[in-house]
C-alpha cells in the first residue's frame, strides 16, 4: 500500500508523527509531501526532529498569502507531486488550507481520498477551518472520525457509508510524549518561572488576534493575572499585536516563542491552568488533566467540557482571571479520544478499504 500524506501547518506535524509510526510498522510505502504552509523552524522543523518524522520527501515552498491565493498556489503544486507518485490513499489532516488543498487535488485526479479527523463541526460558518472541514469530508472517499460525535455528524450529513470512527491520533501522541517528559520542567519555563506556578496561554485565532479591541481586551485580561502567565507567541499574534502598538508583556505576561511540541506538553502538564484558542491544546489540556477556558464562542470538542474541565469564554475577557483558575467539579469519565491507539486502527481502516 502506498499511502502519500500532505501536511503543512503545525498541528499536522503532530497528527503526521503516529500515523507515519503506524504505517512504516506495517510496512507500507508512505511519501510526506509539506506545502509550507509553516515555515518558520519554530512551526515546522522542530516537530520533525523532535517526533522523529522522516523529513518529507517533497517541500512545495509555498509560504503564507490570502486564503484563496495560499490555497490555490498548492493547488498548482500538488498536480504534478500526485501524478507522479500515484498513491492508492492521499491522506489529508485536520481543516487547515493545505488540508482542503490537498483533498481537492486529489479528487480532481480521481486518486481517493483519505480525512483523519473527520465529522468535526464548529456550526461557525465564519472560521475557515470550518468551510475548510466541510468542503474536505464531502470531497474525500474515507473519513476517519477521531469520535463518536464526529461519527454522528458524518450520518446525519449522509456519509456513513464512507465512514468509521478511529479515535483520536492526537491522544496516541500526547500519551506516548506526557511519559516521556514526566518529571521534567521546559528551560523556556524555568527561565521565567523556575519551580512556580504558572498559567499557559496561547493565542492566533483571527477572532481574537484580528480585531485590536478584542486583542486588546485579552491581553489586558491576561496581564491582571495574579500568576505569572506565559504566553507561547504565534507569528500571527506577535505581527497582529505590533501592527496595532499592543504590548504583549507586561503585568503577569511574559512571553516565550512557540514551543516544540514535548516542551508544550510538558509545559501543560505543570501548568496551573491553560487560556486558549487553539482546538489541539484544548484537548491536549483535557488529556493531561489541566483546567482549560477557551476564548471562543464554540468548540469542535465538546467532550472536553465534561465536569468542567474547559469552560468556553466568547465574551468579555474582564471575567479570564477568576474562571482560569477554577478547580474542575468533577472528574473525567471516560476515553472520548480513544486510549492511544488510533494510528493503528488508521493504518487498518486504509489497509481494509
Ligand atoms: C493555521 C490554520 C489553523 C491552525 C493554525 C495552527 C488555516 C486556515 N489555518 O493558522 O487552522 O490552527 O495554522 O498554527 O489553515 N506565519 C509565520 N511563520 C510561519 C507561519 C505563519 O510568520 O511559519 C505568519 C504569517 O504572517 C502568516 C500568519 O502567520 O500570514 C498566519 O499563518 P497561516 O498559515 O495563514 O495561518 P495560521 O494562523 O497559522
Amino acid at each position: 500500500m502506498k499511502v502519500l500524506s500532505v501536511v503543512g501547518a503545525r498541528p499536522q506535524f503532530v497528527k503526521l508523527a503516529p500515523v507515519s509510526r503506524a504505517l512504516r510498522a506495517a510496512g507500507a510505502d508512505h511519501v510526506v509531501v509539506h506545502t509550507g504552509q509553516h515555515y518558520d523552524a519554530r512551526m515546522s522543523d522542530v516537530f520533525f526532529d523532535d517526533l522523529a518524522i522522516p523529513a518529507p520527501d517533497v517541500h512545495l515552498g509555498v509560504g503564507s498569502g490570502s486564503h484563496g491565493f495560499q490555497t490555490g498556489r498548492m493547488l498548482v503544486e500538488l498536480d504534478p507531486v500526485l501524478e507522479q507518485h500515484n498513491p492508492d490513499w492521499v491522506l489529508v489532516y485536520g481543516d487547515t488550507n493545505t488540508t482542503i488543498a490537498a483533498a481537492l487535488a486529489a479528487v480532481k485526479l480521481h486518486l481517493p481520498v483519505a480525512h483523519l479527523e473527520a465529522g468535526l463541526r464548529s456550526w461557525n460558518r465564519q472560521m475557515p477551518e470550518e468551510h475548510n472541514r466541510v468542503l474536505t469530508d464531502h470531497a474525500s472517499d474515507l473519513l476517519l472520525a477521531p469520535t463518536a460525535l464526529g461519527m454522528a455528524n458524518l450520518v446525519r450529513e449522509g456519509l456513513a457509508d464512507r465512514s468509521v470512527e478511529v479515535g483520536d491520533v492526537m491522544a496516541d501522541i500526547c500519551l506516548r510524549v506526557r511519559d516521556l517528559v514526566a518529571g521534567t520542567r521546559p528551560a523556556a519555563v524555568r527561565a521565567q518561572v523556575g519551580d512556580g506556578d504558572y498559567v499557559l496561554a496561547t493565542l492566533h485565532r483571527p477572532a481574537n488576534t484580528d480585531d485590536q479591541g478584542r486583542l486588546r481586551g485579552v491581553i489586558g485580561a491576561l496581564q491582571a493575572f495574579e500568576v505569572p502567565v506565559l504566553l507561547a507567541a504565534h507569528p500571527r499574534l506577535v505581527s497582529r499585536a505590533q501592527g496595532a502598538g499592543i504590548e504583549l508583556e507586561g503585568g503577569a505576561v511574559r512571553t516565550l516563542p512557540p514551543l516544540a511540541y514535548p516542551d508544550m506538553v510538558a509545559a501543560l502538564v505543570g501548568a496551573a491552568a491553560v487560556v486558549t484558542d487553539s482546538g489541539g491544546l484544548q484537548k491536549e489540556a483535557f488529556l493531561l488533566g489541566t483546567p482549560c477556558t477557551t476564548l471562543r464562542t464554540e468548540t469542535e470538542w465538546p467532550e472536553t467540557l465534561q465536569g468542567g474541565w474547559n469552560v468556553l469564554l466568547p465574551g468579555e475577557p474582564s471575567e479570564l482571571g477568576d474562571l482560569a483558575l477554577r478547580r474542575p467539579p468533577a472528574e473525567r469519565i471516560g476515553h472520548p479520544y480513544g486510549e492511544g491507539h488510533a494510528s493503528e486502527a488508521v493504518v487498518q481502516a486504509l489497509t481494509s478499504r
